[in-house]
């Protein structure tokens, strides 16, 4: 009984408990449990059962896949794709933090950051001329090249401080998101940035803060941010308690807002809110066929909006609008056309009769790039006709390359459809000279925009330190107790 005593204690000491020496201390403990039952002894048999636990307990532990901060990714073996696409799953919802901004699940709530669930098929109908590997690739390395619509600047560069992925983490992560409804691509390629140029230390963090969270939690509730975001652990007021000041609206919770955001943000979110908008939060008036919607801008892709209007009466609906449905308007100047929403245009080139119709793609000082079909066309903004838009008598409007005449002459003369076509300046309601036109949607932010004016600096200091300690740790806290596992 002593001999098979020792041997227990010498067989854990050389197999400590660990999912890699699973197998040989399950061996050993085997072996020690027959050697045991034919010694037997009571003393022993207690000794075999609690051992038994230890054991069982080891064996669960080396079942559950390894905490996804463990992985360590040295090679990929691309003869097995979808067992790629599952390390590339570890590093999504791991060392990657791509969890704690996406959601794959088409059912979750709105955030800031766009829903993963069909990027393996959207990938290739983002940027024209891209097919979805380079695009998934552009995303890791330069996500600010291409924003998602309806989205601000906010993922980070995943191969910098502090996430730090590795090209084979990165190249792990795009077959995870390709296996999202697409087909995983094993081509190799290049790393487009050179790692040596940016050093891999975190970024100089702002200058510490200096005021007291305490008061800027006072701040928080005074200024009455309190009336429409949430925060874990400060009392919202009633439900139907309304704000002299301004309307309550739906804004996002804020309990974690620390924990991906960085000081510069948080500032510009109070100082300038419509700088970004939170996706799913902002405001919206678009004209389609002739009808205003105004409400909230739910969601957007290349084909469709949805937004949400509320009736005087409280009652909230959904509408679902076509973007070749959208109303267009004239566009006085073609500057900064992205920035103010405009997202269709349609000129007439000088050297064309007929007019183009394409997606802005790009737009510089001098040119403007249209996605016309399937090629992006580029034209020179001096070399547009000047177009007119007519808006006559009953309603109708008419479009057409402007050849003579004003508002204060008697006729002005277009071609409409190829024909010349005289119209008297005494029918016409107004008349707007414009060289192009296309759709346009204005969101704005229904967050208050005087706080600059209300807060002073001091205010505003310590709404920033109270702000900075919004990580989600209280939030944590919380679930921990329930059992359940915190989102980050
Ligand atoms: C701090 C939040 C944040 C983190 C962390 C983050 N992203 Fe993003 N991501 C965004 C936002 C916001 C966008 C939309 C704006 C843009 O296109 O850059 C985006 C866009 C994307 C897109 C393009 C989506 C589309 O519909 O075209 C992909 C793909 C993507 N992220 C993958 C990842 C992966 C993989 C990780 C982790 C390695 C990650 N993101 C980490 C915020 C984040
Ligand atoms: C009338 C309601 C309202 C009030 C009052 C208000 N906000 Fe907001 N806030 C919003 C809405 C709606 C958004 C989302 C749209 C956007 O991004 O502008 C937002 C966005 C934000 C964001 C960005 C959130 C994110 O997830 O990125 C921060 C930070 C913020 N607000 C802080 C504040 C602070 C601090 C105050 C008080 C000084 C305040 N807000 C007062 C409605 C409000």
């Amino acid at each position: 009984m002593v001999v098979s005593f020792i041997a227990y204690i010498a067989g854990a000491s050389a197999f400590p408990i660990a999912s890699e020496n699973l197998l040989p201390w399950s061996a050993w403990f085997l072996i020690s449990v027959i050697v045991n039952i034919i010694l037997w002894s009571n003393v022993v048999k207690l000794l075999t059962f609690s051992l038994a636990i230890i054991w069982f307990y080891a064996f669960v532990a080396g079942l559950v896949p390894e905490s996804s901060t463990a992985v360590n990714l040295t090679e990929l073996d691309w003869s097995d794709p979808d067992a790629v696409a599952e390390q590339g799953a570890l590093v999504f919802n791991g060392k990657g933090q791509c969890a704690a901004c996406h959601t794959v699940d088409t059912s979750a709530p709105p955030g800031r950051c766009p829903d993963l669930t069909d990027i393996g098929v959207n990938a290739a109908t983002r940027v024209p001329g891209m097919d979805a590997k380079a695009y998934l690739i552009e995303s890791m390395y330069q996500p600010a090249n291409f924003l998602v619509p309806g989205y601000g600047k906010i993922m980070p560069e995943v191969w910098k401080a502090p996430i730090n992925l590795s090209k084979l983490e990165i190249e792990a992560v795009i077959a995870y998101l390709q296996s999202q409804g697409g087909e995983i691509d094993p081509t190799p390629f290049d790393e487009p940035i050179d790692r040596a140029d940016v050093g891999t230390t975190a970024e100089a963090l702002p200058p510490l803060l200096t005021g007291d969270p305490e008061l800027g939690k006072k701040v928080f509730v005074d200024a009455a941010c309190i009336s429409c975001h949430a925060v874990t652990g400060i009392e919202s007021p009633a439900v139907g308690e309304t704000n002299e000041d301004f309307e309550v609206v739906t804004a996002p919770d804020l309990s974690e807002i620390a924990a991906f955001n960085d000081m510069r943000y948080l500032e510009e979110s109070i100082l300038l809110p419509a700088a970004q908008i939170v996706s799913g939060y902002g405001a919206v008036t678009v004209r389609a066929k002739g009808t205003t919607y105004q409400g909230t801008l739910v969601s957007q892709d290349t084909e469709k909006i949805v937004v949400r209007t509320k009736a005087a009466d409280g009652t909230e609906e959904e509408h679902t609008i076509l973007l070749t449905e959208i109303d267009d308007e004239p566009i006085e100047e073609l500057t900064n056309l992205q920035a103010r929403g405009y997202f269709t245009l349609t000129l007439t080139p000088t050297d064309a009769d007929a007019s183009v119709t394409g997606e802005i793609v790009s737009e510089t000082d001098e040119t403007v790039t249209l996605k016309v079909g399937d090629e992006n066309r580029t034209f020179s903004k001096t070399d547009v006709k000047s177009q007119m838009t007519v808006i006559t008598f009953d309603g109708d409007e008419i479009v057409g390359d402007y050849v003579s005449g004003t508002m204060d002459d008697d006729e002005i003369v277009l071609i409409v459809d190829g024909t010349e076509e005289i119209f008297d300046t005494f029918d016409l309601e107004e008349a707007t000279m414009t060289r192009a036109r296309g759709k346009k949607l204005l969101v704005t932010s229904p967050m208050p925009e005087n706080f600059p004016l209300i807060l002073t600096v001091t205010d505003m200091t310590n709404l920033l330190s109270f702000l900075s300690t919004l990580t989600g740790a209280t939030a944590e806290a919380v679930t921990e107790e329930t059992g359940e596992t915190p989102t980050e």
